[in-house]
């Protein structure tokens, strides 16, 4: 994670980010402590990256990179207002102890549109990476890699649509009406039991949540969805992270997951 001690919406890379709304610094920064103080009470550990002025959207960490395996596929950003940011991912990782890394060729905005499962990694594309990304991450992770087509602009990232909710048992949440028919049709195919999304919860970012497989922290707002994740056995968290939703994330946009 990384804290927004410099997060401004000072231009517009998504339809949720408009300049002329101002942010609450202090509120955000409040907001992002109590996302990063849940994790730690849920007895997960939380490590850091160095906020960089100049840098407005690096509070949403989980587009710097992908982990998988303990492997680091870096991103490389649609847009040049965050193009410096995946540097800063890198140099971590490698000052972290992490010797598989890899400078990636094409563009890929890290988690944001890449989702692990057990089997599959479901990559977005349509607004920010590139479909091309997706076979360097399936020949870099030697895991199959489902290209999924996004077609709705408030929903610019896979992240912002889809959320994977167990990743021992490929169990996922989606909103459908995110995507072209066709990758409609692949999700229900390699996903039948998936949870549904509602256009409210999904209006909500209610899908750019991060789950334990057990605890399911998610925007607190998108309530359509809290009762259908206690019958599935999870334990829904509301979070508010209002003054982040300016910059079109929430829950999971904060959080790049380290996996191995
Ligand atoms: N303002 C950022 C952008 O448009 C928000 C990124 C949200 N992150 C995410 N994982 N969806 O790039």
């Amino acid at each position: 994670m990384c804290p927004p001690a410099h997060y401004r919406v000072t231009y517009s890379i998504n339809p949720w980010m408009d300049p002329a709304k101002p942010v609450d610094l202090p509120l955000a920064l409040a907001q992002w402590e109590d996302l990063r103080d849940r994790y730690r009470s849920l007895g997960h550990t939380v490590e850091l990256l160095d906020p960089r002025e100049g840098l407005p959207d690096m509070v949403f960490a989980a587009n710097g990179a992908t982990v998988v395996d303990g492997r680091v596929l870096g991103a490389r950003f649609a847009y040049p207002e965050r193009t410096a940011e995946a540097e800063v991912h890198l140099d971590w990782f490698r000052a972290h102890g992490f010797t598989e890394v890899l400078e990636p060729g094409h563009i890929n905005e890290g988690e944001g549109d890449f989702a692990v499962t057990a089997t599959y990694i479901l990559a977005g594309r349509g607004f920010r990476s590139s479909p091309l990304s997706h076979a360097e991450a399936q020949e870099f992770f030697g895991r199959p890699v489902i290209g999924l087509d996004l077609v709705d602009p408030r929903y610019y990232h896979l992240d912002t649509a889809l959320s994977v909710l167990d990743d021992t048992a490929d169990e996922i949440m989606y909103y459908p009406g995110a995507f072209s028919p066709g990758s409609r049709s692949v999700l229900a195919r390699l996903f039948p039991d998936a949870l549904i999304a509602e256009e409210p919860a999904a209006a909500a970012l209610g899908l750019n949540a991060v789950s334990d497989g057990r605890h399911v922290l998610l925007p607190q707002a998108a309530v359509g969805l809290f009762e259908p994740l206690r019958e599935r056995g999870f334990e829904p968290i509301g979070m508010d992270l209002g003054e982040l939703l300016k910059g079109g994330g929430s829950v999971k946009c904060c959080t790049q997951e380290l996996r191995g």
